[in-house]
């Protein structure tokens, strides 16, 4: 179950082939999503070489294979870790019954409606981020963006394919919607808001990651304990994945802090002009910076009394 099929035309370890409906919708869907990719992914990236790590299976010693690949060629796949045996509910009215191999006809619109939002926020961040490559403060943060960007499509390849395997037509024609909606863009914007603000330079793009990212990891750790076994397999594998993504928001920001900390002692100085002068981002504009993603962020959690947490607990 956890080797992955790397001879089928999507990368799989779900037994993609033996399911040729299936294969075949997501089949249609793969052109989409690489002419979405060539689109909205990375600007001026599609020639480059990157040393990139891909999946080869989800145990601890596959799911991270470093090679030089260019991101179009990148081979985006479907990965679940393998079931636990005897899974149960462990929240809400069903608690100690068996984990769902299928949904329930009950709660199909609201588990729809959770990864439809879950995989919105995926293909929204590599747009929100495509220009950012043009300005990259260094290779080595270039790779990262890169490693965050493909893997973020591959987390709306994971959505998308539990869309088409369990919700039929509806699914599909939510994956197509996926495809199509826009970060930013007025008429049919991405779902949430925090993925609709711009993401224009490389402060913004830590304080993203860092923040969040974040959120998605929280996000992502409440699904890993859907009662749908699916959508929590694919979540699991998915968080391995996010730590990274936290790790270049962190990073970012600890060394811009330490830049400017440096030059502060330096020049025995706290003066916004004279430090931007000096070519570091002052503290004030950090804390604006902060105080932005990190409220944009907080309001993905929702309201603190919500019927809709009430409904999916
Ligand atoms: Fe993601
Ligand atoms: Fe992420």
């Amino acid at each position: 179950m956890s080797s992955i099929n790397y001879s089928d035309k999507i990368p799989n370890n779900v037994n993609l082939s033996e399911d040729r409906t299936l294969q075949r919708a997501l089949e249609q869907w793969q052109p989409n999503y690489l002419e979405w990719w060539n689109d909205m992914g990375p600007d001026g990236s599609q020639n480059s070489e990157v040393y990139l790590r891909t999946a080869v299976s989800v145990d601890p010693q596959g799911w991270a294979q470093f090679g030089h690949v260019k991101m179009p060629d990148y081979r985006w796949g479907i990965f679940l870790n393998p079931g636990e045996q005897d899974r149960k509910i462990h929240f809400g009215d069903h608690k100690g019954e068996a984990a769902w191999q299928d949904i329930p006809g009950e709660y199909r619109a609201n588990l729809r409606r959770i990864i439809v939002t879950q995989g919105d926020t995926e293909p929204a961040s590599v747009e929100q981020q495509r220009h950012l490559g043009q300005t990259a403060p260094s290779l080595y943060d270039l790779r990262n963006l890169y490693q965050v960007n493909v893997e973020e499509g591959r987390h709306l390849w994971a959505m998308v394919y539990l869309l088409h395997k369990y919700f039929g037509r509806d699914g599909r024609e939510e994956g197509e919607a996926l495809l199509q909606r826009r970060s930013g863009q007025a008429d049919n914007p991405r779902i949430l808001q925090a993925f609709n603000e711009a993401t224009p330079d490389w402060l913004s793009l830590f304080m993203f990651t860092y923040f969040t990212d974040r959120d998605g990891k929280f996000q992502l750790c409440a699904l890993a304990e859907s009662s749908f076994d699916p959508l929590a397999r694919t979540t699991k594998f998915m968080l391995t994945e996010e730590a990274h993504h936290m790790f270049v928001g962190e990073s970012g920001i600890s060394r811009i802090i330490a830049r400017t900390c440096a030059a502060m002692n330096e020049l025995k100085t706290d003066d916004t002009v004279r430090l931007r002068a000096a070519g570091v981002i002052d503290l004030p504009t950090l804390q604006r910076y902060l105080n932005f993603h990190f409220s944009v962020t907080i309001d993905l959690f929702g309201a603190d009394e919500s019927s809709n947490a009430a409904i999916f607990y």
